[in-house]
Protein backbone atom coordinates (compact mmCIF):
# COMPACT_ATOMS: atom_id res chain seq x y z
CA UNK A 1 0.00 0.00 0.00
CA UNK A 2 1.21 3.76 -1.01
CA UNK A 3 1.75 5.86 2.12
CA UNK A 4 2.31 8.70 0.12
CA UNK A 5 1.96 9.32 -4.22
CA UNK A 6 2.96 12.54 -5.93
CA UNK A 7 1.57 12.57 -8.95
CA UNK A 8 3.02 15.48 -11.70
CA UNK A 9 4.17 17.95 -9.23
CA UNK A 10 5.54 20.79 -10.40
CA UNK A 11 6.72 24.39 -8.91
CA UNK A 12 7.80 27.19 -10.44
CA UNK A 13 9.44 30.78 -8.97
CA UNK A 14 9.08 33.05 -11.94
CA UNK A 15 10.60 31.80 -14.98
CA UNK A 16 12.53 29.25 -12.99
CA UNK A 17 10.99 25.39 -12.95
CA UNK A 18 12.71 24.45 -9.80
CA UNK A 19 10.43 20.74 -10.09
CA UNK A 20 9.21 19.36 -13.34
CA UNK A 21 6.53 17.24 -13.50
CA UNK A 22 7.35 14.60 -11.17
CA UNK A 23 5.80 11.88 -9.83
CA UNK A 24 6.54 8.59 -7.58
CA UNK A 25 5.36 6.84 -5.31
CA UNK A 26 6.49 5.54 -1.51
CA UNK A 27 5.18 2.20 0.12
CA UNK A 28 4.52 2.12 3.49
CA UNK A 29 6.76 1.13 5.67
CA UNK A 30 9.73 1.44 3.65
CA UNK A 31 12.74 3.74 3.53
CA UNK A 32 13.09 6.04 0.59
CA UNK A 33 16.24 8.19 -0.70
CA UNK A 34 15.33 11.35 -2.53
CA UNK A 35 18.85 12.28 -4.33
CA UNK A 36 20.46 14.44 -7.03
CA UNK A 37 22.86 17.62 -7.42
CA UNK A 38 22.16 20.36 -5.42
CA UNK A 39 19.42 22.67 -6.98
CA UNK A 40 18.21 19.47 -8.14
CA UNK A 41 14.40 20.37 -6.56
CA UNK A 42 14.91 18.21 -3.33
CA UNK A 43 13.89 20.56 -0.70
CA UNK A 44 11.39 22.25 -3.09
CA UNK A 45 9.42 18.86 -3.30
CA UNK A 46 9.94 18.23 0.83
CA UNK A 47 8.01 21.70 0.66
CA UNK A 48 5.49 20.63 -1.73
CA UNK A 49 4.77 17.40 0.58
CA UNK A 50 4.46 19.61 3.71
CA UNK A 51 2.48 22.84 2.08
CA UNK A 52 5.20 24.96 2.68
CA UNK A 53 4.93 26.04 -0.91
CA UNK A 54 1.80 25.74 -2.61
CA UNK A 55 2.06 23.64 -6.08
CA UNK A 56 1.51 24.48 -9.65
CA UNK A 57 -2.01 23.50 -10.95
CA UNK A 58 -2.25 19.81 -12.14
CA UNK A 59 0.19 19.09 -9.06
CA UNK A 60 -1.62 16.04 -6.80
CA UNK A 61 0.02 14.95 -4.07
CA UNK A 62 -2.25 12.21 -1.43
CA UNK A 63 -1.35 11.42 1.71
CA UNK A 64 -2.93 8.04 2.94
CA UNK A 65 -5.61 8.32 -0.11
CA UNK A 66 -6.38 11.80 0.87
CA UNK A 67 -5.31 14.69 -1.16
CA UNK A 68 -3.18 17.24 0.83
CA UNK A 69 -1.88 19.20 -1.94
CA UNK A 70 -2.10 22.79 -0.63
CA UNK A 71 -3.53 22.45 2.54
CA UNK A 72 -2.08 24.05 5.92
CA UNK A 73 0.83 23.00 6.68
CA UNK A 74 -0.51 22.30 10.40
CA UNK A 75 -3.26 20.40 9.22
CA UNK A 76 -0.35 17.86 7.36
CA UNK A 77 1.17 17.74 10.39
CA UNK A 78 -1.84 16.38 12.20
CA UNK A 79 -2.46 13.60 9.63
CA UNK A 80 0.92 12.40 10.37
CA UNK A 81 4.01 13.84 8.33
CA UNK A 82 6.38 15.53 10.43
CA UNK A 83 9.99 16.97 8.47
CA UNK A 84 13.38 17.82 9.70
CA UNK A 85 15.38 20.83 7.49
CA UNK A 86 18.48 21.25 5.53
CA UNK A 87 19.48 24.10 7.90
CA UNK A 88 18.74 23.22 11.48
CA UNK A 89 15.90 25.22 13.35
CA UNK A 90 15.98 24.43 16.75
CA UNK A 91 14.95 27.02 19.55
CA UNK A 92 18.58 27.69 20.56
CA UNK A 93 18.34 29.42 23.42
CA UNK A 94 15.19 26.91 24.74
CA UNK A 95 16.45 23.46 26.55
CA UNK A 96 16.50 20.28 24.62
CA UNK A 97 13.29 18.79 26.02
CA UNK A 98 11.42 22.18 25.34
CA UNK A 99 12.55 21.53 21.78
CA UNK A 100 10.67 18.21 21.85
CA UNK A 101 7.77 19.36 23.63
CA UNK A 102 7.70 21.97 21.12
CA UNK A 103 7.17 19.15 18.43
CA UNK A 104 3.89 18.27 20.24
CA UNK A 105 1.66 21.24 20.53
CA UNK A 106 -0.41 19.76 18.09
CA UNK A 107 -1.30 16.63 20.05
CA UNK A 108 -2.24 18.87 22.96
CA UNK A 109 -6.18 18.49 23.36
CA UNK A 110 -7.08 20.96 26.18
CA UNK A 111 -7.29 24.93 24.72
CA UNK A 112 -5.83 27.97 26.12
CA UNK A 113 -8.72 28.58 28.90
CA UNK A 114 -7.64 25.37 30.25
CA UNK A 115 -4.00 26.03 30.49
CA UNK A 116 -5.37 29.46 32.08
CA UNK A 117 -6.97 27.96 34.61
CA UNK A 118 -4.39 25.37 35.20
CA UNK A 119 -7.18 22.71 35.54
CA UNK A 120 -6.27 19.57 36.78
CA UNK A 121 -6.90 17.52 33.14
CA UNK A 122 -4.61 20.38 31.71
CA UNK A 123 -1.80 19.25 34.48
CA UNK A 124 -2.44 15.29 33.35
CA UNK A 125 -2.07 16.62 29.43
CA UNK A 126 1.24 18.28 30.44
CA UNK A 127 2.60 15.21 32.06
CA UNK A 128 1.80 12.92 29.26
CA UNK A 129 3.19 15.19 26.98
CA UNK A 130 6.61 15.07 29.28
CA UNK A 131 6.28 11.63 29.34
CA UNK A 132 5.91 11.35 25.29
CA UNK A 133 8.81 13.93 24.87
CA UNK A 134 11.11 12.00 26.68
CA UNK A 135 10.83 8.55 25.18
CA UNK A 136 11.06 10.90 21.79
CA UNK A 137 14.37 12.06 23.06
CA UNK A 138 15.19 8.49 24.47
CA UNK A 139 14.57 6.77 20.90
CA UNK A 140 17.73 9.34 19.40
CA UNK A 141 19.90 8.55 22.49
CA UNK A 142 19.86 12.28 23.92
CA UNK A 143 17.69 12.09 27.19
CA UNK A 144 20.81 12.50 29.01
CA UNK A 145 20.55 16.11 27.47
CA UNK A 146 17.22 16.74 28.30
CA UNK A 147 17.83 19.71 30.24
CA UNK A 148 20.91 20.87 27.90
CA UNK A 149 20.57 24.10 26.57
CA UNK A 150 19.90 23.38 22.65
CA UNK A 151 22.61 25.14 20.80
CA UNK A 152 25.42 23.74 23.69
CA UNK A 153 24.67 20.36 22.05
CA UNK A 154 27.28 19.49 19.21
CA UNK A 155 26.30 19.89 15.61
CA UNK A 156 25.33 16.29 15.11
CA UNK A 157 23.21 15.96 17.97
CA UNK A 158 21.64 19.09 17.44
CA UNK A 159 20.33 17.07 14.10
CA UNK A 160 19.43 14.26 15.92
CA UNK A 161 17.12 16.53 18.15
CA UNK A 162 15.24 17.85 15.31
CA UNK A 163 14.98 14.14 14.68
CA UNK A 164 13.23 13.81 18.13
CA UNK A 165 11.25 16.97 17.57
CA UNK A 166 9.94 15.42 14.46
CA UNK A 167 8.78 12.39 15.82
CA UNK A 168 7.44 14.08 19.10
CA UNK A 169 4.02 14.40 16.61
CA UNK A 170 3.83 10.96 16.51
CA UNK A 171 4.29 10.83 12.28
CA UNK A 172 3.85 8.01 10.14
CA UNK A 173 5.61 9.67 7.46
CA UNK A 174 8.70 11.42 8.43
CA UNK A 175 10.80 13.24 6.04
CA UNK A 176 14.62 14.54 6.66
CA UNK A 177 15.88 16.45 4.61
CA UNK A 178 20.01 16.14 4.64
CA UNK A 179 19.85 14.45 7.88
CA UNK A 180 24.12 13.40 8.17
CA UNK A 181 25.09 16.75 6.51
CA UNK A 182 27.84 17.61 8.84
CA UNK A 183 27.76 14.24 11.23
CA UNK A 184 30.78 12.39 11.65
CA UNK A 185 31.00 8.29 11.14
CA UNK A 186 29.88 7.16 14.58
CA UNK A 187 26.92 9.92 14.28
CA UNK A 188 26.08 9.03 11.15
CA UNK A 189 25.85 4.85 12.10
CA UNK A 190 23.72 6.53 14.92
CA UNK A 191 21.59 7.99 12.56
CA UNK A 192 21.29 5.04 10.79
CA UNK A 193 19.87 2.78 13.49
CA UNK A 194 17.69 5.19 14.16
CA UNK A 195 16.03 4.86 10.83
CA UNK A 196 16.14 1.44 10.68
CA UNK A 197 14.25 1.72 14.36
CA UNK A 198 12.04 3.65 12.89
CA UNK A 199 11.14 1.69 10.28
CA UNK A 200 10.37 -1.19 13.25
CA UNK A 201 8.07 1.27 14.66
CA UNK A 202 6.12 1.20 11.52
CA UNK A 203 7.08 4.88 10.06
CA UNK A 204 8.03 5.49 6.94
CA UNK A 205 11.02 6.84 5.95
CA UNK A 206 11.94 9.80 3.06
CA UNK A 207 15.17 11.00 3.24
CA UNK A 208 17.24 13.93 1.21
CA UNK A 209 21.24 12.39 1.61
CA UNK A 210 24.14 13.28 0.02
CA UNK A 211 25.95 10.61 1.43
CA UNK A 212 25.94 7.94 -1.02
CA UNK A 213 26.69 4.80 1.38
CA UNK A 214 24.19 5.87 3.25
CA UNK A 215 21.58 6.43 0.99
CA UNK A 216 22.93 2.44 -0.93
CA UNK A 217 23.10 0.90 2.57
CA UNK A 218 19.25 1.41 3.88
CA UNK A 219 17.12 2.57 1.01
CA UNK A 220 15.09 0.57 -0.24
CA UNK A 221 14.44 2.78 -3.09
CA UNK A 222 15.95 5.41 -4.81
CA UNK A 223 14.20 8.19 -7.00
CA UNK A 224 16.73 10.58 -8.29
CA UNK A 225 16.18 14.45 -10.19
CA UNK A 226 18.20 16.78 -11.89
CA UNK A 227 16.86 19.95 -12.95
CA UNK A 228 14.00 19.53 -11.29
CA UNK A 229 12.98 16.79 -13.69
CA UNK A 230 13.03 12.90 -12.09
CA UNK A 231 15.75 10.89 -14.50
CA UNK A 232 15.46 7.45 -12.59
CA UNK A 233 13.77 5.13 -9.82
CA UNK A 234 14.48 2.08 -8.56
CA UNK A 235 16.37 -0.50 -6.12
CA UNK A 236 20.19 1.08 -4.95
CA UNK A 237 21.77 -1.54 -7.67
CA UNK A 238 19.92 -0.36 -10.46
CA UNK A 239 20.54 3.45 -9.74
CA UNK A 240 24.39 2.57 -9.06
CA UNK A 241 24.13 1.35 -12.70
CA UNK A 242 22.05 3.81 -14.46
CA UNK A 243 23.83 5.40 -17.49
CA UNK A 244 21.77 8.83 -16.71
CA UNK A 245 22.19 9.02 -12.73
CA UNK A 246 25.93 8.61 -13.31
CA UNK A 247 26.35 11.39 -16.26
CA UNK A 248 24.29 13.41 -13.87
CA UNK A 249 26.82 12.77 -11.03
CA UNK A 250 30.10 12.77 -13.07
CA UNK A 251 28.86 16.35 -14.50
CA UNK A 252 28.48 17.88 -11.75
CA UNK A 253 32.11 17.19 -10.85
N1 LIG B 1 11.54 30.17 -2.51
C1 LIG B 1 12.23 30.11 -3.67
N2 LIG B 1 12.26 31.16 -4.51
C2 LIG B 1 12.95 31.10 -5.67
N3 LIG B 1 13.66 30.06 -6.07
C3 LIG B 1 13.68 28.97 -5.28
C4 LIG B 1 12.98 28.95 -4.03
N4 LIG B 1 13.19 27.73 -3.46
C5 LIG B 1 13.99 27.06 -4.30
N5 LIG B 1 14.28 27.79 -5.39
C6 LIG B 1 15.11 27.37 -6.53
O1 LIG B 1 14.64 26.11 -6.97
C7 LIG B 1 15.73 25.29 -7.38
C8 LIG B 1 15.71 24.01 -6.60
O2 LIG B 1 16.10 24.30 -5.27
P1 LIG B 1 16.07 23.21 -4.11
O3 LIG B 1 14.76 22.54 -4.11
O4 LIG B 1 16.47 23.90 -2.86
O5 LIG B 1 17.22 22.20 -4.59
P2 LIG B 1 17.96 21.02 -3.83
O6 LIG B 1 17.31 20.85 -2.49
O7 LIG B 1 17.82 19.84 -4.72
O8 LIG B 1 19.39 21.45 -3.71
C9 LIG B 1 17.00 26.11 -7.20
O9 LIG B 1 17.34 26.70 -8.42
C10 LIG B 1 16.57 27.14 -6.17
O10 LIG B 1 17.33 28.32 -6.29
MG1 LIG C 1 18.07 21.06 -0.61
Amino acid sequence: MNILTLQNITKTFGGLIAVNNVSFDIKKNCIVGLIGPNGAGKTTIFNLITGNYKGDSGSKIKFKDKSIINMPTHKIISLGIARTFQTIRLFQNMSVIENVLSGRHLQMKSGVFASMLHTRKQKQEEKYNLNKALKSLKFVGLEKNANDLAKNLPYGKQRLLEIARALASEPSLIILDEPAAGMNNQETSELVNIIENMKKRNITTLLIEHDMSLVMRICEKIVVVEYGSKIAEGTPLEIQNDPKVIKAYLGEE
